[in-house]
């Protein structure tokens, strides 16, 4: 008889991560998926160490916690040969071009793709080639951030939307169909609104939500000045927790997140190095 491996989460000192023991990605069954899904919606952030799975596996453990989301990146460098459901990020060039999105410099704060209507739940990373330095991933939660808010703070973020200008991404470069805008008033150009504090489809629990730059980004109806004063605040509050988790990878990593409560940054590397890293991202609700 099969014996199967106790499935558990071991938390990490920080309370926004747990490591996943026991899952088996050949053989598992719904209650295992189940149970993942438990600590995901838990901890906000799993971890799976030096798992051995192809392109192919992660795809179809994926599929398990909801329909793909298709990266505008997947669409242009960021795309997979074989598997158009995987994002690829790497900074290696193929004959002269880049073979995947995003490059060796540092990436800020951010939830994924604050910028659309319905931003994404979940996103599944898994380390394919990682530099011996450099490149770790910075884990925090975004319920932490609201909960320990200061009552001034919380008073002024309460029934509150954000608007992201939705036409340039953080490096200034025109996302994809988008065209220059005509005026120089970014809360004039094409954008997205969310509510400043968001209620988690699945646990009920609130979360603040700043997207991924303050740049482009304004608290509805508020003089700019004290929007651009406001969120300053509320990045600093947030982004100066004192719980973060730390991911050094190993290859074969995966890290998997609630992209609802959680935000993440990572560190530069030496662009000489190669960081290959493989991503599918599942759907989310629009934020209420
Ligand atoms: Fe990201």
């Amino acid at each position: 008889m099969l014996i199967k491996h106790r499935l558990r989460a071991i938390q990490h000192d920080t309370n926004v991560c747990a490591d996943i023991e026991g899952f088996d990605f050949d053989n598992h069954d719904a209650r295992d998926i189940a149970k993942l899904r438990e600590y995901w919606l838990q901890y906000g952030v799993i971890r799976f160490k030096r798992t051995r799975i192809t392109d192919e596996q992660q795809v179809r453990f994926s599929r398990h916690f909801g329909d793909f989301v298709i990266h505008p990146k997947q669409l242009q460098e960021g795309g997979h040969p074989t598997h158009p459901e995987i994002l690829v990020i790497s900074n290696a060039m193929k004959d002269g071009k880049p073979s995947g999105a995003l490059g060796n410099s540092e990436a800020t704060w951010h939830t994924d793709t604050w910028f659309y209507e319905r931003p994404p739940a979940g996103a599944i990373l898994r380390a394919i080639k990682v530099p011996l330095v450099g490149g770790d991933t910075y884990f925090l939660s975004t319920y932490l951030a609201y909960d320990t808010l200061p009552e001034a703070l919380r008073k002024a973020v309460e029934g509150r939307q954000i608007f992201f200008q939705n036409v340039y991404d953080k490096t200034g470069k025109l996302r994809l169909g988008k065209t220059t805008p005509a005026s120089d008033d970014f809360r004039e150009w094409s954008g997205i609104v969310h509510p400043l504090a968001r209620r988690h489809g699945e646990t009920g629990r609130k979360a603040l939500y700043l997207g991924g730059t303050q740049e482009g980004a304004w608290i509805v109806g508020m003089p700019l000045g004290e929007s651009n004063a406001l969120l300053a605040e509320l990045w600093d509050h947030t982004t100066k927790s004192d719980q973060i988790f730390i991911q050094k990878w190993d290859e074969g990593d995966i890290m998997m997140w609630d992209n609802r409560c959680t935000m993440h940054r990572r560190d530069s590397f030496d662009p000489n190095t190669i960081r290959i890293m493989h991503r599918t991202t599942t759907s989310g609700e629009r934020p209420v």
